[in-house]
């Protein structure tokens, strides 16, 4: 080139300008083509607006936000699918959803930095550089992650499905002591029994059952409440040892305890073994319950806190047996994890 540099410079302004100009122009036609079905009457004819919008392609332009919502609307009116706009516009059909008002993509785990995201999801980064092992970390952490909304989908989606309608649940109608006698090599039981005083034998009965049912290495996790606290350690420790105490945190919803004026976010649970004293895997003591669904049964436990609990007390196929089963809360959520469930129930109105 013999001429100047900024004579180049000026040539180059100008075309930018130009192009900037002519895609502008190309705009306007484009939206006037889609009013009043002027495409339709193309060349032979156009039907379907879909392969109207194939034979244009503004990927490559760099559409300003505003620009593409308008065009996306317009392409809505004339009943073009959000896949075929996307592809015409050079962007993910989630955009367009979202463009369109619709519901935003899901959420996907960012690796802005695979330490930030194992902390932030609660585990601990590993006491070594090797970025080979912090990424194999990573993984884990986010598989889990994924497993979660997974599961989440799934229980969305079987909401409504009533618990005797499940397969792999075997729900017995009875005092559990009799109508689970012959179930044995437990992995784990997982149990809400009633709280008032004058249930408190029940922790005893379930202590001898777990006792004799329970796999050697098996957990039997029971939900408590506040009140008789000591009391409930006591009876659960007569077969039983004593591992730990969970906390079942009510996320949003407190409750006032009038008894002792004390404003409620938490809930015991108890871990008690056979003598086992070791986790299988590092597992961290608070889990989170989300929401407290009543609709079934005034005792009815949430579904975001047993998920936490079968989570880190049996792996998928294993058996799980509760014993105060209510509604049936936690069969459902074992049988939604692929856990198979077993349960008794005294009430033949509940269960
Ligand atoms: C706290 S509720 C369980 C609530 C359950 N987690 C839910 O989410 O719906 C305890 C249940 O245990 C039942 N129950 C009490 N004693 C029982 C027994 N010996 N055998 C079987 N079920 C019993 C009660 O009828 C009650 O429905």
């Amino acid at each position: 080139m013999n001429e100047k540099p900024d004579t180049i410079y000026g040539r180059l302004l100008e075309s930018v300008h130009i192009s900037g100009y002519s895609f502008e122009r190309a705009c306007q036609k484009f939206k006037w083509l889609l009013t009043g079905g002027h495409w339709k009457t193309i060349g032979p004819g156009y039907d379907d607006i879909d392969k109207f919008i194939a034979s244009i392609n503004f990927a490559e332009f760099k559409i300003s936000i505003e620009q593409r919502k308008e065009i996306a609307k317009m392409l809505e009116v004339e009943h073009a699918t959000q896949r075929a706009t996307a592809r015409m516009l050079g962007v993910h059909h989630s955009t367009i959803a979202q463009d369109l008002g619709g519901n935003p993509p899901k959420p996907e785990l960012e690796a802005a930095s695979i330490q930030d995201i194992i902390e932030n999801i609660g585990g601990n980064p590993p006491n070594t550089s090797s970025g080979a092992e912090v990424a194999k970390m990573a993984e884990k952490v986010i598989e889990k992650e994924n497993r979660k909304l997974a599961l989440k989908e799934k229980i969305a989606s079987e909401k409504s499905i009533e618990i005797k309608d499940l397969p792999n649940i075997d729900l017995r109608i009875g005092d559990f002591k009799s109508v689970l006698s012959d179930v044995y090599n437990i992995d784990a039981i997982i149990t809400d029994p009633p709280y008032p005083k004058e249930y408190l034998s029940c922790f005893s009965d379930l202590s001898k059952y777990a006792s004799e049912h329970l796999k050697e290495d098996g957990f039997c996790v029971v939900y408590s409440g506040q009140y008789n606290l000591p009391e409930v350690i006591k009876r659960m420790s007569e077969y039983l040892t004593y591992v730990w105490t969970f906390c079942l945190y009510h996320v949003g919803k407190k409750q006032l305890v009038n008894g002792v004026n004390i404003m409620c976010g938490w809930k015991p649970v108890l871990i008690f073994s056979r003598g086992r004293k070791k986790m299988r895997y590092s597992a961290y003591d608070i889990v989170e319950s989300k929401e407290r669904e009543k609709n079934l049964h005034e005792w009815q436990q949430s579904e975001s806190g047993v998920t936490g609990l079968i989570e880190i007390f049996t792996e998928p196929g294993q058996l799980i047996v509760d014993p105060f089963t209510g509604s049936g809360t936690f069969l459902k959520m074992a049988h939604l994890m692929n856990r198979k469930a077993i349960g008794a129930e005294i009430d033949t109105k509940k269960g």
